[in-house]
C-alpha cells in the first residue's frame, strides 16, 4: 500500500481584487508532498510562490480548491486541532532579520513560540530548550541576550530556523531562505537546513527561484509560471530534461556570468 501523502493541495486558486483589476495569483494548482519529502517550488517573482506557501499556513484565503493535511481539510479544523497545525508546519523567510522581532533579545525569539503554544513547559524548561537550540545553530551561548541587529544576516537566519525548529514541525516552509545572503552563507545554511531534515525526517517545501540550488537538496520539483503549475518531477530530471519551454528558459537564467563562482556555490552544498 502506497503511504498516504502528508500534505495535499488540491485545485488551490487565489485571486486578489475584484472585476477588471483581478489577478489569479494561483489557478488550480494541485499537488501533494509524502512524510520526509523535499519538495522544491520554483518559478519567477510574482508567479505565486509565497501565496502558495501562505494559502498552506492559512495566512491566504482561496478562493477555491482545498488543502488536506494528514487527511483533514485545514479550513474545517477545530480550534484544538488548528492549534495543533500551527506547531506542526513552520516558515522560515526570505528576510531574515525582518522576521525577527526587534526589541526582542535571541533567546526570547527563539524561545516565544513555546511560551504560546507549549503552556504544559515550565519557564526553566523552555529557556533550557531555546538555549539549547541557539548553540546548535552555531550561535555562542554569550550571545543569547543580544538583539537581532547585532547578528549577520546568516546569523539572523540560523535565528529564524532555531524559532522554527523548537516546535519540531513536521513540515518546514522555507520561502527563499538564502536569497538575501551572501554566496558563501547560502551553503552553510542549506547544508544546516538538510541535516535539520535528515535529523528530524521532517518534511520541507523549499521554494525558490533558483534551480540550481533546488537540484540539490530537493526529491521533486515543480515549476510555477503566472500561477500555473507547468510541469513537475523528480529534480535531477527537470534539470537535466526540462519538457516546458518556461523551465528551459528558467534553467537559461541561471547565473552564468560568472561559471567559477557558480561551481564554487554548488560545490559548497554538500
Ligand atoms: N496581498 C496581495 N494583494 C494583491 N496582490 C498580491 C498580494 N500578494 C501577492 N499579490 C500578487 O500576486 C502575485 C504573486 O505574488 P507572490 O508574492 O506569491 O509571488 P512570488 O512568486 O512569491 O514572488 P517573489 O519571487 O518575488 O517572492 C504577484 O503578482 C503579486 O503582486
Ligand atoms: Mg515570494
Amino acid at each position: 500500500m502506497s503511504q498516504a501523502p502528508l500534505l495535499s493541495v488540491e485545485n488551490i486558486s487565489v485571486i486578489f481584487g475584484k472585476g477588471d483589476q483581478s489577478l489569479r495569483a494561483l489557478n488550480k494548482v494541485s499537488f501533494s508532498l509524502k512524510q520526509g519529502e523535499v519538495l522544491g517550488i520554483v518559478g519567477e517573482s510574482g508567479c505565486g510562490k509565497s501565496t502558495l506557501a501562505r494559502t498552506i499556513l492559512q495566512l491566504q484565503h482561496a478562493n477555491e480548491g482545498k488543502v488536506i493535511w494528514k487527511g483533514q481539510d485545514i479550513s474545517k479544523l477545530s480550534r484544538q486541532q488548528q492549534k495543533a497545525l500551527r506547531k506542526q508546519i513552520q516558515l522560515i523567510f526570505q528576510d531574515p532579520l525582518d522576521a525577527l522581532n526587534p526589541r526582542m533579545t535571541v533567546a526570547q525569539i527563539i524561545a516565544e513560540p513555546l511560551y504560546n503554544l507549549a503552556p504544559e513547559l515550565s519557564k526553566t524548561e523552555i529557556q533550557q530548550k531555546a538555549l539549547r537550540l541557539l548553540v546548535s545553530m552555531g550561535l555562542h551561548i554569550e550571545q543569547q541576550n543580544r538583539y537581532p541587529h547585532e547578528f549577520s544576516g546568516g546569523q539572523c537566519q540560523r535565528i529564524g530556523i532555531a524559532r522554527a525548529m523548537i516546535l519540531k514541525p513536521e513540515l518546514l516552509l522555507c520561502d527563499e531562505p538564502v536569497s538575501a545572503l551572501d554566496v558563501s552563507i547560502q551553503a552553510q545554511i542549506i547544508n544546516l537546513l538538510m541535516d535539520l531534515k535528515e535529523q528530524t525526517g521532517m518534511s520541507m517545501l523549499f521554494i525558490s527561484h533558483d534551480l540550481s540550488i533546488v537540484r540539490h537538496i530537493c526529491d521533486r520539483v515543480l515549476v510555477l509560471y503566472k500561477g500555473e503549475i507547468v510541469e513537475m518531477g523528480d529534480a535531477e530530471s527537470i534539470y537535466t530534461n526540462p519538457q516546458h519551454t518556461y523551465t528551459k528558459k528558467l534553467l537559461n537564467a541561471i547565473p552564468l556570468a560568472d561559471p567559477a563562482r557558480e561551481k564554487q556555490r554548488i560545490a559548497a552544498i554538500k
